[in-house]
């Protein structure tokens, strides 16, 4: 079984991310347990000077839910065109303890705009590559117009991007197949 960490960067009640998220972990194959990580708003400002023994409480909870995973799925809005800071936090947290080295990692960003977060996206993917996350063939996608394909349940209405996201999935489990 393939145990994946899935991460929403939006701490909004009713975030669009946080609602493909789960859209996304209902279409998964049923060999993919997931964990969602729901700490991202408890985390302290990354201090390294509070980063010793183990760190804080809800950094080794962080790391640890990692560790123990195959793979980590994040969907992210942009903010500011850029990463929305609280997770952009999580990951200065994991830069020196390392538990991106080497896995497989899907980026799914989305946005009401027509860009689908692009910024946000590239600039997530230079942090995952310096962290040496295994960033999916296959594996990563933007999504436009986010707030006309989800219906007030959360529930994915196009197609073609439901057919998309079946890809990103097939991509991730070839990623930890190999
Ligand atoms: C935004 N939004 C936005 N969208 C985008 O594509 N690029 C951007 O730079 C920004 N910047 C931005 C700043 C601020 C202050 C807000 C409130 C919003 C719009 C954003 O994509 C939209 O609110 C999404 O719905 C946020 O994602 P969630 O919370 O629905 O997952």
């Amino acid at each position: 079984r393939i145990k994946i960490v899935a991460i929403s960067g939006s701490l909004r009640q009713k975030s669009s991310n946080t609602a493909l998220m789960h859209a996304i972990i209902a279409l998964a194959p049923d060999n993919m347990d997931f964990t969602v990580y729901g700490g991202l708003g408890d985390l302290p400002h990354f201090n390294p000077d509070i980063d010793v023994d183990d760190g804080p409480e809800s950094v080794t909870e962080l790391r640890t839910q990692l560790n123990e995973s195959d793979a980590v799925l994040i969907c992210t809005p942009e903010y500011g065109n850029g990463v929305p800071g609280v997770l952009k936090n999580a990951l200065d947290w994991l830069v020196s303890s390392g538990e991106f080295m080497n896995k497989p990692t899907s980026v799914i960003s989305a946005s009401p705009t027509p860009l689908g977060g692009d910024k946000a996206h590239a600039s997530i993917l230079l942090t995952l590559n310096m962290i040496n996350a295994k960033i999916v063939e296959g594996g990563t996608m933007m999504i436009s117009h986010i707030n006309l394909k989800l219906n007030k349940d959360g529930n994915i209405t196009d197609s073609s991007t439901e057919q998309g996201l079946r890809s990103v999935l097939e991509g991730l489990a070839v990623a930890c197949a190999n």
